[in-house]
């Protein structure tokens, strides 16, 4: 049985992004206080990376225990650290370069290696830390206008990877390759939060949320953890009343 989705819509991209900033507080104070680390995967995108921005402002900086955290990356391009594509670039400049979190305690997927030799480490580091059956506490996640997630991409292999934690994806749109949680990875997780903003994902969302399409970002089904998928208005803008019955903000 898989958990409901929980569909939280709000007028501003500033309320979503608090609301998500509030519920990584509450999640993770629910996570350390049954044990001494929480996990917390962080996502590429600029939705997710409003979220960075408001983390690091006192009034969340000084509530969330960063030290207590084990930092793993959902998706990242196949490019250096520093590269401006980076994933962890925007991460480290948006968030973990202004927080105290041990170095040994960020997870980076390491774009700059073969792909197939990046996912498999990546696997490896992911096991080493939570064990052969991982469970996230909190993963965050953005959605394209074409319903991919992390870099699950329509059409892709990836998809279909129900043996591995992390796979390497060729991504032909984007004529680039990728590495990405799979959907089995992110489905063991406690909690999942997408954060979707802007109307060019109306049409994914409405399609997803009231049509079932099949969509990456419908292989996000976690089993028993819970699944929030925050939304503002513009991205909720092509939902049935019904759909909008949902608590909005
Ligand atoms: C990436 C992200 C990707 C992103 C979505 C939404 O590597 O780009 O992981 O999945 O979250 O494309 O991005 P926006 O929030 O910028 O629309």
């Amino acid at each position: 049985m898989k958990a409901p989705r929980k569909i939280e819509i709000f007028e501003t991209r500033e309320a979503l992004t608090t609301r998500a900033a509030d519920l990584i507080v509450e999640k993770l104070d629910a996570a350390l206080s049954e044990k001494p680390l929480a996990s917390l995967v962080l996502s590429g995108g600029s939705t997710p990376k409003d979220l960075y921005t408001l983390l690091v402002l006192e009034k969340y900086k000084d509530k969330i225990p960063w030290e207590k955290l084990l930092i793993f990356f959902g998706d990242e391009r196949c490019v250096p650290p520093d590269h401006p594509d980076s994933n962890y670039k925007m991460a480290h400049d948006a968030l973990l370069s202004q927080v105290s979190i041990p170095s040994e305690n960020i997870f980076r997927m390491k774009g700059e290696l073969s792909p197939d030799i990046a996912a498999a480490e990546y696997e490896t580091a992911i096991k080493s830390a939570l064990g052969e059956h991982p469970k996230f506490d909190i993963v965050l996640l953005g959605m394209g206008a074409d319903g991919h997630t992390a870099s699950l991409f329509p059409g892709t292999t990836a998809l279909a990877a129900s043996e591995k934690l992390v796979a390497a994806n060729y991504v032909e749109k984007l004529d680039s390759w990728r590495l990405t949680l799979t959907p089995p990875a992110i489905n063991m997780s406690r909690n999942i939060f997408f954060l979707i903003a802007g109307n060019d994902k109306a049409k994914a969302v409405k399609e997803i949320l009231e049509n079932d399409a099949d969509s990456p970002a419908q292989l996000i089904a976690p089993r028993s953890g819970s699944l929030f998928w925050l939304l503002d208005d513009d991205a909720a803008s092509q939902l049935s009343s019904n759909e909008k019955g949902y608590r909005s903000r």
